[in-house]
Parts: C-alpha cells; structure tokens; sequence
C-alpha cells in the first residue's frame, strides 16, 4: 500500500472524519496519536494535501513550506485569512474554501445577535434567572424599528443579512469597494460617511490586510450615543481598543460580537462590560450548515485526488 499523503492539520470535525472515510487510506490522522506535532514532523516530506478545520491555525509560507510537495489544501470554512492564499497561489499550492453553504445560517445568527443586542435579550434572560423580575420590572430597551443599518461588506452574507433586515422594515446601506450592480440600497463608498448616517453597523466583510480595524475609533464615535455594533465576520476587523473605550465611555450604546481578536481569549473587561452580547464564534455553527460544510471539504479533496477541477478555489487560485 502506498503512503498516505492527506494531513489533517487540526482535528478534524465528527462530520469531516466521515466524509473522508471513502478515502481513509490516504489520510494521515496525527490527532490520534499521543504527539501529533511529532508526527506531523515526521510525515512532512509525504504529505500533499492538507485538511484543515481550525481557522485560528496560520497557514503563511513558512508552514507551506515544511511540506515540500505540498499541492493542495481544504479549507473548512469560508473566511481564509488564516492561510497566504497569495503565496500559496504563486507557489502552485491550490486553496479551497467552503463558501454557499454557511450562507443563510450566518445570516439568521447576525439578524438574532442584532435583536438580541439592541433588545437585550440575554440580559433578559440573566433577569428572570437570577429572580431580578420578583423585584422590579426589566429596564426598557432601545427599539430595531425606525433604525437605519449600514452593512460593511455586502458579499453573500452581506446580502443574506439585508435581505433579512428588509423584512424587519428597516433602512439599509452598504459599504464596500465598489458600488453592487442590480442593488438598490444605499451604497457608501466611504465608510466614515455611512457610520455617520446610520446607527448600526453589521460587519460582514472578509478579513484582509486591507480591512482589519476598518472599525475603529472614529467610525464607532460617528455611529454615535444610540450606535450598535455586530460583528459576524472576523474579529481582526474591528478596533477591539476601540471598541472597548468607546462601549465604556457610552460613545456608542452597545455591541454583539460573534468573533474576537484573539479567540479564543475574550478581553476581560468585555466580559465585564453589560452592554455587549458575546457568542463563541458560532455563525456557521449548527449541525445541518457543519455537515455540508464537510461535505463540500471532501468533495474538493475527491476533485483533486481525481484530477479534476475544484469545486470551490478562494479566488487568489482560481486561475489555476
Ligand atoms: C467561516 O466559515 O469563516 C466561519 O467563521 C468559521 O470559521
């Protein structure tokens, strides 16, 4: 038998570890073993591909390169800033992520994070347990109604999360790098200039050199006293500095954060913090989304092993 070449560079998901069953016998499981780094070491020099299932694990050139005849590498996620996509491109190094299919989960969990958030559901919640309510009634709460929302991003998420927001009767920009054909909401090329005509702002653009801490001080303070900020996408976009100062001297009125800039440490003094609603990074985290997410993993790894075109290159490998 000849000697698998398929690294699994984080443990992988219980739904991963099934789909790759039809080709276990190419793949290098460290995870089951007591000292997966050294193995890893040690099956460097035959390892091709790579899975990888932990967004929090740097992929750059350094990485890519202790894997000399490294081709390809699946991507369990769609957000892939942890991996040098540009490097890997220009080194023959095919990426794929797992765009589509976390789509409509990520955008129901932004549109509960937002209501949660401006109607503090979870301080709600924390009321009643505690047996605040035997004593007095809930505070009153700011209201979704009559708010303007402004989008940083309108990609597939983006768009999935305005179309949610429309049902809700509620104004909606966006904010990206170019104006979207067939769209008819207000699109900001500057994203000060849409902080300052909206009171919410929804953060789904990938992350990127180009966009991290695009949230920072000043945009918050031009949301201003009533502003709300969610963030769905990647922590390393938002200021968290920023945030913070800006949440505790009441600049803008309160946060929901699904995603942090280290995750997964949460700042302790946005734990401290009442009017901020926190989730550990769970947008694309339910059973059905998870699943096809493996899915779609071992069908760009069966696409490869079988010589044809992946289903879902990230774009910096979509020439190939
Ligand atoms: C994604 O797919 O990017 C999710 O945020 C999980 O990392």
């Amino acid at each position: 038998m000849s000697e698998a070449f398929i690294l699994l560079s984080s443990p992988p998901t219980i739904f991963v570890q099934d789909e790759i069953r039809g080709f276990a016998d190419k793949v290098i499981d460290p995870w089951a073993s007591e000292a997966p780094q050294s193995t890893i070491e040690s099956k460097a020099h035959s390892v091709r591909a790579i899975i990888n299932c932990n967004s929090r694990l740097s992929i750059n050139a350094e990485y890519m390169q202790s894997f000399p005849k490294l081709e390809f590498i699946a991507s369990h996620g769609v957000g892939y800033d942890n991996i040098d996509a540009v490097w890997a491109a220009q080194n023959g190094i095919m990426v794929t992520n797992t765009p589509d299919v976390l789509t409509e989960d990520v955008a129901d969990l932004a549109m509960g994070l937002l209501l949660s958030t401006v109607r503090m559901v979870p301080q709600a919640d924390r009321f009643v347990r505690s047996g605040g309510w035997r004593k007095g009634p809930f505070p009153l709460s700011a209201s979704l109604q009559g708010r303007r929302i402004g989008i940083v991003g309108l990609g597939r998420i983006g768009r999935a999360i305005a179309r949610r927001a429309e049902a809700f009767d509620i104004a909606i920009s966006y904010h990206g790098r170019q104006r979207q054909a067939h769209v008819d909401y207000d699109y900001y090329a500057d994203l000060l200039s849409m902080a300052k005509d909206c009171d919410i702002l929804i953060v789904a653009a990938p992350a990127t050199p180009l966009t991290r801490h695009i949230i920072n001080a000043e945009v918050l303070k031009a949301l201003g006293p009533t502003g709300v900020l969610i963030n769905v996408s990647r922590g390393s976009l938002v200021d968290e500095d920023a945030l913070i100062q800006t949440l505790t001297s009441g600049t803008i009125s309160a946060a929901g954060l699904d995603v942090y800039e280290d995750e997964p440490n949460v700042s302790a003094t946005l734990i401290d913090l009442q009017n901020v609603v926190l989730l550990p990074h769970i947008g694309s985290a339910t059973t059905n989304t998870r699943k096809a997410m493996a899915q779609l993993v071992a069908a760009n790894v069966r696409a490869w092993l079988s010589g044809h075109d992946p289903l879902t290159p990230v774009p910096e490998c979509s020439g190939f």
